[in-house]
């Protein structure tokens, strides 16, 4: 078998299209949707994921308020600047980039935000809004994997999916999509813990990897026909690419295809889905004032 490649490129191309006909009818009335991203420090992989960021908000006609901090920014003068993002009318989404240096408490700077402009959907209300079925800012990954699986056309209802990993950002919020009435999945969280990790995903007709490691799904690991999601972005050295390194994802993906029924790629997979649903969230963000 080989796998149709779901190509999230395009389906977040289609929805950055229509965000972007709702940012220009928002203008049209007075109001120009605004998100303000904050980096600390210079992590390659964060002042990447920042101007792909950057790049979809100038596509669908948002403004960008920008602040690039130094490494060696206190956690005080952090909070201070959220303090006065939420304070200020004009921005309607607050985006920190993590991961933050050690030196500053990420949940702390999370619960600063104001739940309103919470368009990454990390704030303890937000979360709570998703446990508890509430309207909220869904988090921009597993939305976007739940979208990607809509737009394939892969079944959720009674299928059995299996998570590899349980990170707040991924592995949790999206455990919890796929077993709302809306997917009717049921669902299975692997971690570090697990015991056998390869007799539990051979059982997932839908397997999504979202651990950080890369290529440690390996073909054997996969049922026949399933449909495989990967969520991870690993850097590996590559003396023969342009940078001197290449992106692959938890997912050994040659191999895999051969297996699979469906696969994303990395990169163009669940990536750009994130930042497209960023923009859905924004947006959201600026029609609830
Ligand atoms: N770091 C990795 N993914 C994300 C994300 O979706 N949002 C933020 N703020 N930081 C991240």
């Amino acid at each position: 078998m080989s796998a149709t490649v779901i190509d999230g490129f395009s389906v977040a191309a289609s929805v950055r299209a229509r965000v972007a006909a709702e940012v220009a009818a928002l203008k049209a009335g007075g109001v120009i949707p605004c998100l303000a991203v904050v980096l600390v420090g210079e992590n390659p992989a964060s002042v990447s994921y920042v101007a792909g960021k950057e790049k979809a908000l100038a596509e669908v006609g948002m403004a960008d308020r920008s602040y690039r901090l130094p490494g060696t920014v206190s956690e005080a003068e952090l909070l201070a600047l959220i303090s006065s993002l939420n304070a200020d009318p004009s921005v309607h989404g607050i985006l920190v980039q993590l991961p933050l240096p050690r030196h500053i408490d990420e949940a702390r700077v999370i619960m600063a935000i104001d739940p309103e402009k919470d368009v990454d959907g990390f704030h303890p209300v937000s979360v709570g809004n998703l446990v508890i079925d509430r309207p909220g800012f869904l988090p921009c990954t597993p939305h976007g994997v739940i979208a990607l699986l809509r737009e394939a056309g892969i079944n959720t209802r009674g299928a059995h999916a299996v998570v590899v990993g349980r990170s707040n950002i991924v592995g949790k919020p999206l455990a919890l999509l796929l077993a709302r009435r809306e997917c009717n999945a049921t669902v299975t969280i692997c971690h570090t813990g697990t015991v056998d990790l390869p007799s539990i995903t051979r059982q997932a007709d839908i397997l999504v990897a979202a651990v950080g490691s890369p290529r440690m799904i390996t073909a054997d690991m996969i049922k026949p026909g399933a449909a495989v999601i990967d969520v991870g972005v690993n850097r590996v050295e590559d003396p023969t690419a342009k940078n001197g390194f290449r992106l692959v994802g938890d997912v050994d993906f040659l191999p895999a295809c051969e297996v699979a029924s469906f696969i994303t790629p990395v990169p163009r997979g669940v990536g750009p889905m994130t930042i497209a649903m960023l923009m859905q969230n924004t947006l959201q963000a600026a029609k609830n004032r």
